[in-house]
């Protein structure tokens, strides 16, 4: 397969649109993020937090996102996503890797985030960069269906 033409960069006001629809569009899969629909998206564009997003844009289509929510003490919570299309393709590891560099820069001293404990590619996403497990919240998220899932709390000391 030819290599993935995608450029990493970050988020900007014209981007909030796109940005929501990405969004809805991977909580309709109920899987790999803990939003499901309905989504509001216009509700969605005007509350995206811009600061500290990088995405991932192909053509011109906006095509993964990463957003570091940074804390007043020290650390930065990650939240991430890539359009289904284009997993598999070093998308989410080129967001992963300018998020970490971001961080170090900004002197932020831990990225950490939760993943479904049945996230395999996220989790594997997750160790290639170095992240550790950290915990196991069990029977943490009531999903609509009524199922009760386990969330994985992973860390990287930067
Ligand atoms: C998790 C997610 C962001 C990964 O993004 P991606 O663009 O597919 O990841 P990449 O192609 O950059 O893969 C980077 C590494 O992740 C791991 N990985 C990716 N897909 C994997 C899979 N299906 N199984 C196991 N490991 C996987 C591998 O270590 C891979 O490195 P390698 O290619 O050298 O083997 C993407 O699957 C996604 O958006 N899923 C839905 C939303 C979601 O789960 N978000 C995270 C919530 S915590």
């Amino acid at each position: 397969m030819p290599a993935a033409r995608f450029q990493v960069r970050p988020a900007r006001d014209d981007d909030r649109l796109p940005l929501a629809l990405l969004f809805a569009a991977v909580a309709e899969e109920r899987d790999g993020i803990a939003s499901e629909p309905p989504i509001d998206v216009e509700e969605c564009a005007a509350n995206w937090k811009l600061d500290a997003t990088f995405l991932a844009a192909a053509d011109g289509e906006v095509i993964g996102s990463l957003h570091v929510d940074q804390t007043r003490f020290g650390f930065g919570e990650i939240g991430m996503m890539v359009a289904r299309d284009w997993r598999g393709r070093g998308v989410g590891g080129a967001l992963l890797g300018a998020a970490i560099e971001w961080a170090r820069e900004r002197g932020l001293h831990k990225l950490s985030l939760g993943v479904f404990a049945h996230n395999a590619a996220a989790i594997g996403l997750y160790r290639k960069f170095g992240f550790v497990e950290e915990g196991l919240r069990v029977k943490h998220y009531r999903r609509a269906n009524g199922e009760l899932w386990d969330a994985i709390e992973m860390g990287l000391l930067l």
